[in-house]
């Protein structure tokens, strides 16, 4: 069974051109002209890009009294419809603190729900010899090759410097990439109680506890850390100037560190917390805030400058009822807003369309550029013979007013809501399957999507090892004897 993609504009990070695209079973088998198959998809008049990747959600998370209401299912699908074929969730380890029993909770979750593939990044929540110990299972036997550590959330996910400069090291010796969310937690405390104090309950207080300060220092001091363990990092929800400029700094400095700005932060600001309506506030409630226009404007040129690489939406979605949890107290509003299904269509439609980005290299944020660094490119990310027919039709004709009553997600609004997109997928297929096709009422098969595996990292940390060992220590030694009289 072959199907051919014809008459479309294909666009990968590198180029433009007109081709068709062949697929067998799950599969890119060729591209180029004139190709025929048993079906044919039509794709003209509109672009042929490779799916989007999302490189952070956090489907049906336990976190801060609740779960994260959008399911694998729901999740999966909502991504379908806005042209991303794949999504890398958070897994966190529970209780007994075990990171395999984690996977092993998330594939239950996971496994018969998905209609699109995933992947797992797993969180490093403490430090002890078993989690040291189970790190090179979860990266070698589970294919999981990405730890991520909390600088915030006190007294919950957060882990202190020894802690996260010892998971480091173990990262660099594994092949493994480390992941900070960058907030200076100790400050952020201490800032919430003292906007409490003053009176101030309501979601603005989210955003006054949380200033750019607190995220700059937490990324400064993540990069040294990892350069002083010797290992690549990766910095997740990457929201403002203090944080994109000790990315930029580092990266100069020949450090490989790579930085996720949000679709949110790049299109939503911090005047969303000063909102009348409480509810409005409280659904906007993430962690970093939104910032003010100066901080989108860095985080832009980032993109198109190279010093941040990819764009994900950190889709951690709560309902009004679970909203109201903070409803007299905003540091008990679960954190986390959605994006899953916007995040192609509001980056083309506020980056592409203004001339901030071309369409490579929405191209490569969204999708290339994220299959890199997460180790699984070609097979993600690419149009290529060989690779996963992971593929959109992304048509430039079709445009819409985002509603929660037309999205898939199962959440009771959403924060884009009202705004104009200017593109949307006139179909997405999934390993050569097609999971969504416009107007058509698609509904694909929980259940069909598979579980990625991500193998260790060979090049980068090697070649920061070979780095650092030009400056290992000599050990000097000295005859006591010489020391002179009178010191
Ligand atoms: O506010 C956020 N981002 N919630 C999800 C958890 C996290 O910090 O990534
Ligand atoms: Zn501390
Ligand atoms: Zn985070
Ligand atoms: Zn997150």
């Amino acid at each position: 069974m072959t199907k051919v993609i014809k008459g479309g504009t294909i666009v990968t990070a590198d180029r433009q051109f007109t081709a068709d695209v062949l697929i067998e079973g799950e599969k890119i088998a060729q591209i180029g002209e004139n190709l025929t198959g048993d079906e044919t998809i039509d794709a003209e008049g509109a672009y042929v890009i490779p799916g989007g990747i999302d490189p952070h959600t956090h489907l049906e998370m336990p976190f801060m009294g609740t779960t994260a209401a959008e399911t694998f299912t729901s999740g999966t699908f909502a991504a379908a419809a806005g042209g991303t074929t794949m999504l890398v969730d958070f897994c966190l380890p529970g209780e007994d603190g075990s990171l395999l029993s984690a996977i092993d909770d998330w594939d239950r979750k996971s496994k018969d729900q998905i209609c699109t593939d995933i992947s797992y990044h797993m969180a490093i929540t403490g430090w002890n010899e078993s989690i040291f110990n189970e790190m090179e299972q979860v990266v070698n036997a589970r294919g999981i090759n990405t730890f991520k550590h909390f600088m915030a959330y006190k007294g919950a996910l957060m882990v202190e410097d020894d802690e996260m400069f010892a998971s480091f090291k173990r990262c660099a010796e594994l092949g493994a990439l480390p992941l900070v969310h960058a907030e200076n937690g100790d400050i952020v405390q201490e800032l919430q109680q003292k906007y409490l104090a003053e009176g101030i309950t309501g979601p603005e207080g989210h955003a006054y506890s949380r200033p750019p300060e607190v995220e700059g220092e937490a990324a400064n001091r993540a990069i040294m850390i990892a350069d002083a363990a010797g290992t690549p990092l990766y910095i997740v929800h990457v929201s403002c100037e203090q944080a994109h400029e000790a990315i930029r700094r580092a990266r100069q400095k020949g450090m490989r560190v790579y930085g996720e700005p949000l679709i949110q932060h790049l299109t939503l600001d911090e005047t969303e917390y000063f909102n009348k309506d409480w509810q409005y506030a409280a659904r906007r409630v993430m962690s970093p805030p939104f910032r003010s226009k100066d901080h989108q404007n860095s985080l832009w040129n980032g993109l198109a400058a190279g010093s941040l690489q990819v764009v994900a939406t950190d889709h951690a979605a709560f309902t009004d009822k679970q909203k109201q949890m903070g409803l007299d107290n905003f540091c008990m509003i679960p954190n986390g807003t959605g994006g899953l299904e916007e995040r192609m269509a509001m980056l083309w439609t506020t980056g592409v369309e203004t001339g901030r980005l071309t369409p490579e290299e929405f191209v490569a944020v969204t999708s290339t550029n994220i299959a890199k660094i997460l180790n699984i490119y070609p097979m993600k990310g690419a149009l290529v013979p060989g690779a996963d027919a992971d593929v959109v039709v992304w048509d430039p004709t079709i445009s819409k007013t985002v509603a929660v009553s037309t999205q898939k997600s199962i959440i009771d609004y959403n924060v884009f809501e009202g705004m104009q997109v200017t593109t949307q997928p006139r179909y997405t297929l999934s390993r050569g399957d097609v999971v969504w096709a416009y107007g058509q009422n698609s509904q694909p098969q929980p259940g069909r999507g598979k579980f990625v595996r991500r193998p260790a990292f060979a090049s980068a940390s090697k070649a920061l090892s070979k780095w650092k060992a030009l400056n290992t220590p000599r050990k000097i030694d000295r005859n006591p004897m010489n020391i002179p009289a009178g010191v």
